[in-house]
């Protein structure tokens, strides 16, 4: 989606919200889902459409993990790296996604298709070491295993 097609989709949502400072979090949500990040230009914009400093509006971004300030790939590697996935391998599996990617973990491989992220647990600890892709899980990995599934992916 353009910034002008995103910036529409905002204007809807603060109609909605009567341009309250109530629109923030769900304009922030919609840049993301939408825009896929938050670019500098999208936080001016929502300053200045709320009436907000755009310091107020970043600090926001900022706080909750959830908003991207960075541009994300189409698929989003997330491996657990919490103790119960970390015992059964789960850093190994990451730094082979990583070199098997040639980026590091919190970058997004150059043609934009991949991002990896080491994260907290996925609530799915039974099933470690775990990976999920978007919104698909992978448990019991093997490093054979996870380079397999992200083949499927390429
Ligand atoms: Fe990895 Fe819970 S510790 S899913």
């Amino acid at each position: 989606m353009s910034l002008k097609e995103c910036k529409e989709e905002l204007k809807k949502i603060l109609d909605e919200h009567g341009r309250e400072n109530e629109a923030l979090l769900p304009c922030l949500h919609a840049a993301c889902e939408r825009c896929g990040y938050l670019t500098e230009e999208t936080i001016s914009f929502l300053a200045k459409e709320l009436n907000l400093p755009p310091v107020e509006v970043y600090s926001v971004a900022t706080f909750y993990s959830m908003f991207n300030l960075k541009e994300r790939g189409k698929f989003i590697i997330r491996i657990c790296v919490s103790l119960p996935c970390s015992l059964k391998g789960s850093r190994k599996i990451l730094e082979a996604v990583c070199e098997e990617l040639d980026i590091a973990a919190g970058q997004t491989t150059p043609d934009k298709k991949f991002t990896v992220e080491a994260v907290s647990c996925l609530g799915a600890c039974d099933k470690a070491p775990v990976m999920m892709i978007n919104e698909e899980l992978f448990g019991n990995l093997t490093v054979a295993r996870a380079k397999e599934i992200i083949s499927q992916y390429e």
